[in-house]
């Protein structure tokens, strides 16, 4: 399974600065980018097509949107297909990212109909998850992760391939914080996490999962080396290129 080391730029640069921090990742990576990894940037929807054509040839790299809208095309204004991310040269896209569920307001059934729609489009999507801080201290972390993955994936087949679908763990409190949590609670969280993913879906035992949350170069290596992350998804810390390429060769 190769690791997934994912860059989230969210409502960071323009189209320059997107295509010049993808063209300095590319160098700075060189030729050691290892074949078990591979790398994801997932740039605003005005980059995309800037960037797409920075990693043009180059193997391992791929492109994400951070969102979409669940139907073929329409009167959805401001909204994004599918298709048009797609079209822009995306192969993975985020669904349920802490900033759409907490700031904007997206919920668990309305994922779910982004999940299985992107899938159906051909994405392959990368469902985020993660309990908030008051949720760990009443002690509520698996009843949130339980929650948040039974309804997000509800719609979904449960023969899903295991290659379309990523999920990734990011407990609220520690976005763009600088506070990771401990790698012990990590491990239970991906430990629980894979053992539900197994009792959901026929190939739950080799769906990716990612841990999000501060993850820096400093981090980055024991994090990685856990057992059952098999990547990481990253914010604040891969809008440079130079820690962005340490994380990736971590
Ligand atoms: P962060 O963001 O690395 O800045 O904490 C992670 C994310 O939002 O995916």
């Amino acid at each position: 399974m190769k690791k997934l080391m994912a860059a989230n730029w969210k409502m960071f640069k323009t189209w320059e600065e997107a295509r010049q921090t993808a063209r300095e990742l590319v160098v700075a990576v060189g030729s050691s980018l290892p074949g078990d990894r591979e790398v994801l940037l997932i740039p605003p929807f005005t980059a995309l097509r800037g960037v797409v054509e920075m990693l043009a040839g180059e193997d391992g790299y791929f492109l994400g949107g951070q969102n979409f809208y669940p139907e073929v095309q329409g009167a959805f204004t401001g909204e994004i297909s599918p298709d048009q991310l797609l079209d822009a040269g995306c192969t993975y896209a985020l669904v349920g990212h802490s900033e759409r569920r907490h700031v904007l307001g997206e919920k668990d059934d309305f994922l779910a109909r982004k999940v299985v729609f992107g899938l159906e489009k051909g994405l392959k999507i990368i469902l985020c998850i993660g309990e908030k801080i008051e949720e760990r201290k009443e002690g509520r972390i698996q009843e949130v992760l339980t929650r948040q993955l039974e309804m997000g994936l509800e719609k979904t087949d449960k023969d899903v391939p295991a290659m379309d679908l990523v999920v990734a763990y990011e407990p609220v409190w520690a976005i763009g914080t600088g506070e990771t949590a401990e790698l012990e609670d990590i491990s239970h969280a991906h430990g629980f996490i894979r053992s539900r993913l197994k009792e959901m879906l026929s190939q739950g035992d080799q769906v990716r999962i990612l841990y999000g949350g501060s993850v820096k170069p400093d981090n980055c290596q024991s994090i990685i080396g856990l057992d059952n992350v098999d990547g990481v998804l990253v914010g604040g810390a891969s809008l440079k290129a130079d820690s962005f390429s340490q994380i990736v060769l971590a």
